[in-house]
């Protein structure tokens, strides 16, 4: 099976997991448009969406899906989303696709998360993918001296073919810091959330995913 076909398996999967009549959080990434088109096939079944990034907003609309404003919404039972990388335990780094503060506050609100992904992305430890950091621009190079004192590789994330920051949806900026073997991942999400200027970190370790669904050649595993 292809890394596509597997990331479609896991969608089709997480469809198990969508309570009728509620709102569902919905994350950003290649796996988390593939649950946005099954998503679609059940659209009846659901009052609508938070979205994770504008690019997931304007999916869902393309779709015919409504989307809320989160402050509109009180609470969210599920939340589905893809990672980075993602441990046994349920840790993860994400925003490889940068929408990880969005990301991280819709999962905030939900009751359980489930992360969608195939098979790489198991780890052991965390740290191979380098870990992103949404920063203040004009912190980014205060942040990045912080990040290097804690042991990383700090690196300032350009547009694709550009020499220009990219920027998030939140007109953030990225730091992506590389080299990080990340054994405490609980204590170093603090220690980076602590830092100021950073807006958020890409470890979702102390909120984490409740369930993980794997795509493996053999089929969809759970963790749980
Ligand atoms: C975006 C994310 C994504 O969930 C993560 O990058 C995984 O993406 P993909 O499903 O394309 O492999 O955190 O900010």
């Amino acid at each position: 099976m292809t890394q596509d076909e597997l990331k479609q398996a896991v969608a089709r999967a997480a469809i198990e997991y969508v309570v009728d009549g509620e709102i569902i959080g919905v994350g950003t990434g290649s796996t988390a448009n593939f649950f946005i088109d099954e998503l679609a096939k059940i659209k009846q079944r659901i009052r609508g969406a938070v979205a994770s990034s504008e690019a997931t907003a304007a999916r869902l609309r393309g779709h015919g899906i409504a989307v809320f404003d989160l402050n509109d919404v009180p609470s969210i039972a599920v939340y589905v989303d893809g990672a980075d990388e993602i441990t046994a335990a349920g840790a993860m780094i994400k925003g490889g696709g940068a929408a990880l503060t969005r990301e991280k506050i819709v999962a905030s609100v939900s009751g359980q998360f489930v992360c969608i992904a195939d098979g790489s992305k198991l780890v052991e430890t965390l740290g191979q993918f380098p870990l992103p950091v949404e920063v203040l621009p004009m912190a980014r190079s205060a942040v990045s001296r912080q990040l290097a004192q804690l042991g990383g590789e700090p690196r300032l994330r350009l547009k694709a073919g550009s020499s220009e920051p990219f920027i998030t949806d939140n007109g953030g900026m990225i730091v992506d810091v590389l080299g990080l073997a990340i054994t405490d991942p609980v204590a170093l999400e603090r220690s980076i959330n602590q830092i100021v200027g950073v807006i958020a970190v890409g470890l979702f370790a102390s909120r984490g995913a409740d369930v993980c669904l794997l795509g493996t050649a053999e089929g969809v595993r759970t963790l749980t």
